[in-house]
């Protein structure tokens, strides 16, 4: 069984911890849902002040919700539009400080203030996004960038992308 924990420490400390823990979340296994489901959880469990942590998967012409953790939200969000559909057209992180301020911004939960999205890619392939929201403005700085893209690697690399891949 996987024993969840959860250590003191600063936030470089944490998110090393976080980085193995995910290692053994996914270890032996490549199944889509079962990899999205649990790291979506670890996430959202390890994080502070986090209101969401989820991913929206790659479905030919728009993206889809995935597995995640936290209220009900939006289930298809074009490519090119708001948070995570920008993230899906350019194929870079974003970074949003102040959603408010994001044009074009998809507010699922009105609590949420700032917004982190990393494109997740098989093969240079877009297969999913991960998306964090976070109730607290500036909640996420470039240090949890990288590892949060560390994080979204691991992931991307544990799953079998056939259901996606094959459209
Ligand atoms: N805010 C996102 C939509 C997804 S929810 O935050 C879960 C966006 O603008 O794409």
């Amino acid at each position: 069984m996987f024993h969840f924990e959860q250590i003191e420490g600063d936030r470089i400390s944490r998110y090393e911890n976080l980085l193995k823990q995910v290692g053994h979340l996914v270890e032996g296994e490549r199944d889509m849902v079962a990899n999205l489901a649990n790291t979506a959880s670890l996430l959202y469990l390890s994080l502070e002040q986090v209101n969401w942590a989820g991913y929206y998967l790659n479905r030919g012409d728009e993206l889809v919700l995935g597995p995640f953790m936290g209220k009900p939200a939006c289930i298809r969000i074009p490519f090119g539009k708001g948070v995570c559909g920008t993230a899906a057209s350019e194929r870079r992180t974003q970074l949003v400080r102040d959603v408010l301020k994001f044009p074009g911004h998809i507010a699922c939960d009105a609590a949420t203030r700032s917004e982190i999205v990393v494109p997740m890619f098989k093969d240079d392939q877009l297969v999913a996004v991960l998306d964090i929201d976070s109730p607290i403005e500036a909640r996420f700085d470039e240090e949890d960038q990288r590892y949060l893209e560390q994080f979204a690697r691991i992931v991307t690399n544990s799953i079998d992308w056939s259901p996606i891949l094959k459209g």
